[in-house]
C-alpha cells in the first residue's frame, strides 16, 4: 500500500492511494466555546439539501453533546475501540519532537484507522451504524458527566481506561463535571476514508477546492464509504440505494449565488450560525502538499501560526480539514484524547489571547463571503488585567477582511457597540 505525508500526525501513513493534492482545500474552524446548540445550522442544511423522500434521518450537519451524545451514537467510542483492539495500548503521541511545520503536535505513534485496517484486510476500519444508532441526532443533549462517572461507567460507555482518558486533578477553570457541543460536518479530509473504501471509485476529492463528493450515478450503494468513514458522515438513501453526504455547499464556494456577484460564499450552515462561532475559507496548498505559507489568512493564522484551532480525531489518520478551538472547561485529558497533544496550547492562547488573536477572531461571521486575508489597523489601549497570572491588555484595534479578488468585505472593531435601548422600548417601565 502506497505511503503519505499526513502533517496532523507529524510523519508518513498508509493509504490505499498515492499522494495527490488539490489547488486549494475548503476548511474551517469551529469555536467550541461560543455554541449555544441552537441547530440553526443543522436547520439550514436540513431545509437546504435534506428535505426529501430517504432524507428523514439524515443531518450533514449535526450538533451534539459531549461526552455521551454521538450522530449516530457512540459513533467515537466505536471507532476508537476497533483501533485499540487491533493496537492494544499502542494509540500514543510522541510530544518531544517539538514544534515543527510539518510536525506541529509531535509524532502519533499509533494505529491510523488506515494501518488498522490493513491488519484486518480492509482499506480502513470502520463498522455500519444500526438503525436504531441513527434514529436520535440529539441524543443526551445538554446531558453532562464527571471523568469518574465516565471511568467507572466503562461498561456502559465503552470508554477507555488509558492515560489519555484520566484526570490528573481538577482544577478551575477546567470542571470536573461538565459537556460541550460539538458542532459536526463531513470534514472534507485530506485523505478521506469515504474514498478510500469505495469499491466503484465513486468518491472524488475535487482538484480545485479539496471538496469530496459522491457521484450520484457511479455509486451503486455498496455503503463501504458508510462502513469506513470514521465520521459517520456519508449516509445512505433508501429511496434511491445510493449514498449522499454533505457536498459543502458547493455552488456557494463557487460563487454562483447570486447575492455575491460570483465572489466565494460560505456555506449555508457557517452564514446560518447564531453563536458566530463558525469560519470557513479556502487555504492554498503548496507543492509539498502542506499549506502554504499564508500569513494574513485568518485560517492559516489560527491553524498553523496561532495553533488555537486543532483537527478532530487527527488519530484516526484522515487529515480532516475541520478544526476546533477546544472547550475550555473540559477536563483536558478527555480534550486532549479528542483533539491531540495541541490542547494545553490551543486553550493558553485562547484564553489569554495575543492581541493580533483577538482581532481576527472577530471576524467569525463577519460577512457571508468567504474571507482569504484579513488585516488590522491599529488602535488605542482600552483595558488590561490579568489573566491566570499573565498580563492582558485590550486593544481597540480595528480588524479587516477580503474576499477573494481582495475587496473589503469586512470591517469589524475590536470592542463591541453596546447599544441603549430607547425609554420608548423598554417593555418593564
Ligand atoms: Fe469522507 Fe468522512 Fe472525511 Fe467526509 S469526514 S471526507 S465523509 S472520510
Ligand atoms: Fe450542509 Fe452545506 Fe453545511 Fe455541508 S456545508 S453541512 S451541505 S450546509
Ligand atoms: Fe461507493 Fe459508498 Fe456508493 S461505497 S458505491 S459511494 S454507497
Amino acid at each position: 500500500m502506497p505511503e503519505v505525508y499526513n502533517w496532523q500526525l507529524g510523519r508518513k501513513m498508509l493509504y490505499p492511494y498515492e499522494e495527490r493534492h488539490p489547488k486549494w482545500q475548503f476548511a474551517f474552524v469551529f469555536n467550541i466555546n461560543r455554541c449555544l446548540a441552537c441547530q440553526t445550522c443543522s436547520m439550514a442544511d436540513k431545509s437546504t439539501w435534506l428535505f426529501s423522500k430517504g432524507q428523514e434521518y439524515m443531518w450533514w450537519n449535526n450538533v451534539e453533546t459531549k461526552p455521551y451524545g454521538g450522530y449516530p451514537q457512540f459513533y467515537d467510542v466505536k471507532i476508537t475501540q476497533l483501533i485499540e483492539q487491533v493496537n492494544p495500548g499502542g494509540q500514543v503521541w510522541n510530544v518531544r519532537v517539538g514544534r515543527k511545520h510539518h510536525a506541529p503536535y509531535g509524532v502519533f505513534e499509533g494505529m491510523t484507522i488506515f494501518d488498522a485496517g490493513a491488519k484486518v484486510g480492509q482499506a480502513a476500519i470502520g463498522y455500519i451504524p444500526t438503525d436504531q444508532e441513527w434514529r436520535f441526532v440529539n441524543i443526551y443533549e445538554d446531558t453532562a458527566t464527571s471523568m469518574r462517572a465516565l471511568v467507572e461507567g466503562i461498561d456502559k460507555t465503552g470508554f477507555s481506561r488509558d492515560e489519555p482518558w484520566k484526570m490528573t486533578g481538577s482544577s478551575l477553570p477546567e470542571h470536573e463535571t461538565f459537556f460541550f457541543y460539538l458542532q459536526r460536518i463531513c470534514n472534507h479530509c485530506t485523505y478521506p476514508g469515504c474514498l478510500a473504501a469505495c469499491p466503484r471509485k465513486a468518491i472524488y476529492k475535487r482538484p480545485e477546492d479539496g471538496i469530496v463528493l459522491i457521484d450520484q450515478n457511479r455509486c451503486r450503494g455498496y455503503k463501504k464509504c458508510v462502513e469506513q468513514c470514521p465520521f459517520k458522515k456519508p449516509m445512505y438513501r433508501g429511496t434511491t440505494r445510493v449514498s449522499e453526504k454533505c457536498i459543502a455547499c458547493y455552488p456557494r464556494i463557487e460563487g454562483k449565488d447570486p447575492l455575491t456577484g460570483g465572489e466565494p460564499m460560505e456555506t449555508r450552515c457557517m452564514a446560518a450560525c447564531v453563536g458566530k462561532i463558525r469560519m470557513q475559507s479556502l487555504v492554498r496548498i503548496g507543492e509539498d502538499g502542506l499549506w502554504a505559507e499564508d500569513r494574513w489568512h485568518p485560517l492559516y493564522y489560527a491553524i498553523r501560526v496561532e495553533q488555537v484551532a486543532l483537527p478532530l480525531y487527527p488519530q484516526w489518520g484522515t487529515e480532516p480539514n475541520g478544526f476546533y478551538i477546544p472547550p475550555r472547561h473540559s477536563p483536558r485529558g478527555y480534550a486532549r484524547q479528542m483533539f491531540g497533544p495541541g490542547v494545553d496550547n490551543a486553550i493558553e492562547k485562547y484564553l489569554v489571547p495575543s492581541r493580533e488573536l483577538l482581532a481576527v477572531l472577530q471576524l467569525w461571521r463577519a460577512s457571508q463571503q468567504i474571507i482569504f486575508r484579513y488585516d488590522v489597523i491599529p488602535g488605542p489601549k482600552v483595558f488590561e488585567t490579568q489573566i491566570h497570572g499573565k498580563r492582558f491588555e485590550m486593544y481597540n484595534d480595528t480588524v479587516l477582511g477580503f474576499n477573494k479578488s481582495g475587496k473589503e468585505v469586512a470591517r469589524i472593531q475590536v470592542e463591541e457597540p453596546i447599544y441603549i435601548r430607547p425609554a420608548e422600548r423598554v417593555s418593564w417601565l
